[in-house]
């Protein structure tokens, strides 16, 4: 039994959560997105402020809905890398103070390890190795998950990530921000094969095909923007937002479902466990879930809730690493970046 109480804080959430191995007893998301809307995007200094405003009582929220007083709490974890360095910094700082005080061990957790993790919340038995499809607001990527801190990047994008693509096609239909989670309600109704749309593809050099898993969502980011000018000039009627929605997720979702088989294969990997918002996405999820089952390939999903930013993920993580013995020294510093291949440098402090 390993309980954390971790914190979120690297983008626009002030989350904390406390977690007993996988199971979440306290779990408290206050989400910036309202004070943030009115600028289309998330603004740092605005989200640094809110996070301070916010991080006490969110903490004493988790604790109040775990039931416990912090003599049951063995680790405190906070997102350290990547993020907005403003962002991180509260939540780091709050998490070392608390750390000090009560005298428990402080581990650091790279955000994108929390998005891996994440499906370890609805999957008590899950274990590497396994390929991780990553697809969130910032991170399209393909990693290959050896066990926890030894990773290997096999594909990423190479323009925009599928989170952003979500958002800005959302921004160009003017359907609302954040745009994902109102493209898949619109698709619903929709027609995927409504208006065919590019897959974008990256070439090899000397003509010799295409690259197996890196992919490219600006290219189709422009064929929607395109089609609705297309649409627009030609007649007066409403633009058929479902359609083009329902378009756009399939493409998006058949790009990411290729990429992600196939990589499994190649690999010999059994697994693959999907993470980060766009986790979230229905067509994803029906289509990755097909087309890899008739592969023979597993697939596991996060729990809806825990597929965007929270910090019940970050806590899977930091207690993978805690049972490694991984600890993160006082002194370490926030990174706005960092490979996750380069995680073993938050636990420089050494084992236990
Ligand atoms: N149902 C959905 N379908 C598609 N996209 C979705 C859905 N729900 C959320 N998203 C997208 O997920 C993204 C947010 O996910 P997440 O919180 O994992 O990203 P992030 O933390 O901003 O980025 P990163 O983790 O790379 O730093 C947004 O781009 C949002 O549009
Ligand atoms: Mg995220």
């Amino acid at each position: 039994m390993t309980i954390v109480l971790a914190i979120e804080t690297s983008c626009d959430e002030t989350a904390v959560a406390i977690v007993n191995n996988r199971k979440v007893l306290g779990n408290v998301v206050a989400s910036q997105i309202e004070i943030h809307r009115e600028f289309g995007g998330v603004v740092p200094e605005v989200a640094s402020r809110q996070h301070l405003e916010s991080i006490n009582s969110c903490i004493a929220e988790a604790l109040g809905q775990a039931g416990l007083g912090w003599d049951r709490i063995e680790a405190i974890a906070a997102t350290c890398a990547p993020g907005l360095v403003g962002a991180l910094f509260v939540g780091v700082s709050a998490a070392k103070t608390l750390a000090m005080v009560h005298n428990k061990p402080f581990v650091g957790v790279h955000h994108l390890e929390g998005h891996i993790y994440a499906s370890y919340l609805s999957q008590p038995d899950l274990e590497p190795p396994f390929l991780c499809l990553l697809v969130s607001g910032g991170h399209t990527s393909l990693i290959e998950v050896r066990s926890c801190g030894d990773y290997e990047l096999l594909g990423q994008t190479r323009d925009d990530a599928a989170g952003e693509a979500f958002d800005k096609v959302a921004r160009l239909l003017g359907v609302g921000y954040p745009g994902g989670a109102v493209i898949d309600r619109l698709a619903k109704s929709g027609d995927p094969k409504a208006f065919p749309l590019p897959e974008g593809k990256i070439s090899l050099p000397n003509g010799a095909g295409y690259h197996p898993y890196d992919c490219s969502f600006s290219g189709l980011k422009t064929a929607v923007l395109r089609l609705v000018q297309k649409l627009t000039a030609a007649s007066d009627e409403p633009l058929p937002v479902a359609d083009i929605a329902a378009s756009f997720q399939y493409t998006v979702a058949k790009a990411l479902t290729k990429r992600a088989v196939r990589c499994a294969q190649d690999r010999g990997l059994s697994t693959i466990v999907v993470g980060g918002g766009v986790a979230a996405n229905s067509g994803l999820r029906e289509m990755l879930s097909t087309t890899a089952a008739a592969a023979g390939i597993a697939v596991h999903f996060p729990p809806l809730k825990f597929c965007t930013d929270n910090a019940a993920m970050i806590a899977c993580a930091a207690t993978e690493h805690f049972a490694r013995g991984d600890r993160s020294a006082f002194e370490m510093p926030v990174h706005s970046r960092m490979p996750i291949t380069e995680v073993s440098e938050l636990y420089a402090v050494g084992r236990d």
